[in-house]
């Protein structure tokens, strides 16, 4: 394999999310969440919940020395919004601010650039009660939380996200009822979400950016090239109109303000004059996750007509996803083409697989082999003149991967749920050689 030199001030790191590793899901004036709600009605597979999750509530001071002993220099977490704001809307709860600013206190005294996302899925259970995304009344409580929250942390938290991928809020969420809250609302469910999440971002944006200058702001898309699995008409369609819905919708939205002109006809009925405007803003930096690409045929009885096809990989990780390190490449590379090459960086990537420790250890070969693979994507997108600025692994720890409860492990670092002790995996070595020479 050939050898890779990445950029001397890159973004080197991890990303987790408040719901999937806080745990203490009472503690401290904390609100319910829509997660909480979908957690109690039996929907997660493995019957686990969140309650304790890492407990890095209570463990972060080790969380981050962890990191620091990587070599790390960047950290995305998110806010938990049910901390901050417990009912949604109204009285702020400062024990939940007191939490991160501690949190960001540690960070950087450990050398580690705090960026903060603001929406990773825990919605305040009383927002849903008024509909949740599939409505305009989260919109206004939205930007304010993001107001109080900057308020706060944007004299230490340069990097501010917005929303973690909205597309699998939309689908999982609100199209096929796969993730919290549950609905099983189809197409009109999907968009209306997509779409409300938008709004929701370009309102939160401009209220902080009307209080505070200097700062790096953006959102973090999951972005997956979308190929027909046979080049039959009808699979071409159901491919660009997965695309659509997947990509463009957020995408489009807004480095465009621009609907998908493929979907504008079922938009219709909830985008009103004004929205492609207010869902545009010129970010500093994307957020990227990837896990792989999509393979799609025209499906008859599923939302859009569009159905899985055979993704034809020899490699698959332990949630039976393909492993294809070349789709990464491709979509910086169209990425890159297509919107004039902003600035990104990759917010999330990683695999789970069903680790065995033996002796104290953990020989995860197979996600040592998935990190290598993608970072050897990024480094050839480097190469090829893309604006990729950094490079964060999903995730630190095993964690709470949402459905799947604490089934999938997901870590560089093992956590044992029974004591909650932390074990470094050989991938967390591999990737803390990458970052601390900076060559793979
Ligand atoms: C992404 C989510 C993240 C995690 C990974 C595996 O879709 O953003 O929280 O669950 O998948």
């Amino acid at each position: 394999m050939p050898s890779y030199t990445f950029p001397k001030d890159f973004l080197w790191g991890a990303s987790t999310s408040s719901y999937q590793i806080e745990g203490a899901l009472d503690a401290d004036g904390r609100g319910p969440c829509i997660w909480d709600t979908f957690a109690a009605a039996g929907k997660i597979v493995d019957g686990s919940t969140a309650a304790v999750a890492c407990d890095h509530y209570h463990r972060w001071p080790e969380d981050i020395a962890l990191m620091k002993e990587a070599g790390f220099n960047a950290y995305r977490f998110s806010i938990a919004w049910p901390r901050i704001i417990p009912t949604g809307t109204g009285p702020v709860n400062r024990q939940g601010l007191d939490f991160y600013d501690r949190l960001v206190d540690g960070l950087l005294e450990a050398g580690i650039r705090p960026m903060a996302c603001l929406y990773h899925w825990d919605l305040p259970q009383p927002l849903e009660d008024r509909g949740g995304w599939q409505g305009r009344e989260v919109i206004g409580p939205f930007a304010e939380y993001a107001r109080v929250v900057t308020k706060r942390l944007a004299d230490r938290v340069k990097d501010w996200m917005m929303l973690n991928e909205p597309n699998v809020v939309a689908i999982f969420g609100y199209g096929v009822g796969e993730h919290a809250p549950g609905h099983k609302l189809g197409e009109q469910g999907i968009l209306r979400a997509l779409h409300h999440q938008n709004l929701a971002q370009g309102a939160a944006l401009r209220a902080i950016a009307a209080e505070h200058r200097g700062l790096t702001l953006g959102t973090v898309i999951n972005l997956q090239p979308c190929r027909p699995d046979t080049d039959r008409a009808a699979d071409v369609a159901a491919a660009a109109r997965w695309d659509a819905v997947w990509n463009r919708v957020p995408l489009d939205g807004l480095l465009r303000g621009r609907i998908p002109p493929l979907l504008a006809d079922r938009m219709k009925d909830f985008v009103l004059p004004g929205d492609e405007e207010a869902i545009r803003y010129p970010i500093d930096l994307l957020g990227i996750n990837y896990y792989s690409r999509m393979t799609m045929k025209y499906e008859a009885g599923h939302p859009f007509d569009v159905g899985w096809g055979d993704a034809r990989c020899e490699r698959w990780t332990g949630m039976a996803w393909p492993v294809q390190p070349d789709g990464l490449y491709d979509l910086l590379v169209e990425f890159k083409e297509h919107y004039g090459n902003p600035a990104v960086f990759i917010a999330e990537n990683g695999a789970a697989y069903d680790d065995q420790p033996v002796n104290g250890k953990v020989h995860d070969a197979e996600r040592v082999a998935f990190l290598r693979d993608h970072l050897e994507s990024v480094a050839r997108a480097l190469a090829d003149g893309c604006n990729v600025r950094g490079y964060l692994c999903w995730s630190l720890l095993d964690n709470f991967e949402w459905a799947f409860g604490l089934s999938k492990r997901f870590g560089i670092v093992r956590v044992d749920y029974d004591t909650l002790k932390r074990t470094p995996k050989d991938s967390y070595k591999f990737f803390s050689k990458v970052v601390k020479s900076g060559k793979l």
